[in-house]
């Protein structure tokens, strides 16, 4: 059963000369993009775009607002791709299935991963439309066995235990400030740390209290897992929550969560949230 598929290095390496073979752009950086922030995917020259129904071994993106194709273009002459749209827990799709692309981001070369999301905020102190640099992560699946390492490990991708302390990449935190700054977008720009969840239902109350006294400032339903596996395999990784809705925490509150919400506020912060993001990979230095 699918359930049970572990996508081996070979099948990484097809899918991957599968698209090497067909587009000249050799990428050195990997984008994610969150619901709703698929508007980077526009901001690449020369683009060359895969719909994910199209390539082998991919998963089908089924969420409104994430758009399924896999695109290769330049920023800035950057050599880069970037996932319009991703993959959930909540669609069903084994764990395995679901950060299958960041291995396939690595045996096309690229060297650092920069994932967006839409996020609930549980800081008291952030508002909706803040933008969260990912400064480290709760991954409650893993808690529950539910790790995307699960099952055995190939030595070619990583290591059997990885380390995670160091999952998000300090420096680029520092260039993300730095930039923010110079963007001026210093009172909308916070940090903090993201709890995933497996969804699709949002949050009751008790939980999202839960949460946030266990140190979430926010919480979602995806990324974390993504970059356990770009860790694994030696890439670095940056990751930005859009925090579209604030999450419930008392019961006097009239609020209720809602995808709406959700895709409306990032309409709202889409654009400098890209900005953000298309000013850091014209910063960065690779070997
Ligand atoms: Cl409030 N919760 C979760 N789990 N994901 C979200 C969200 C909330 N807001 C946007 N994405």
């Amino acid at each position: 059963p699918e359930a049970n598929k572990f996508y081996s290095y070979e099948d990484c390496k097809a899918t991957a000369d599968w698209l090497l073979a067909q587009t000249d752009v050799r990428p050195t950086v990997g984008i994610v993009c969150g619901s709703g922030l698929g508007g980077l995917a526009d901001m690449l020259k020369d683009q060359v775009a895969f719909n994910y129904k199209d390539i082998p071994n991919f998963p089908q993106s089924t969420v409104h607002g994430h758009a399924g194709r896999l695109v290769f273009g330049t920023l800035k002459g950057r050599p880069c791709v970037c996932m319009q749209g991703r993959f959930h827990l909540y669609e069903g799709y084994p764990i395995q299935k679901i950060t299958l692309p960041m291995r396939i981001f690595k045996l096309l070369g690229v060297e650092t991963v920069m994932l967006t999301n839409a996020a609930g905020g549980l800081n008291q102190d952030f508002k909706v439309g803040d933008i969260m640099i990912i400064k480290d992560h709760l991954n409650m699946p893993g808690f529950a066995g539910n790790n995307p390492l699960a099952g055995p490990n190939d030595d070619r991708f990583g290591v059997r235990f990885p380390c995670m302390s160091d999952a998000y990449d300090r420096e680029l935190q520092q260039l993300a400030m730095d930039v923010g700054q110079e963007l001026g977008y210093g009172d909308f720009l916070k940090e903090g740390v993201y709890c995933v969840l497996g969804g699709p239902s949002f949050e009751t109350i008790a939980e999202c209290r839960m949460l946030h006294k266990l140190g979430a400032d926010a919480v979602g339903m995806s990324t974390a897992h993504e970059v356990i596996v770009a860790r694994h395999c030696g890439m670095r990784v940056f990751a930005l929550s859009l925090i579209t809705n604030q999450a419930v925490m008392d019961y006097d509150s009239e609020e209720k969560a809602n995808h709406e919400e959700v895709l409306q506020t990032g309409k709202q912060r889409a654009e400098q949230l890209e900005r953000l993001v298309f000013t850091m990979v014209t910063k960065i230095e690779h070997n």
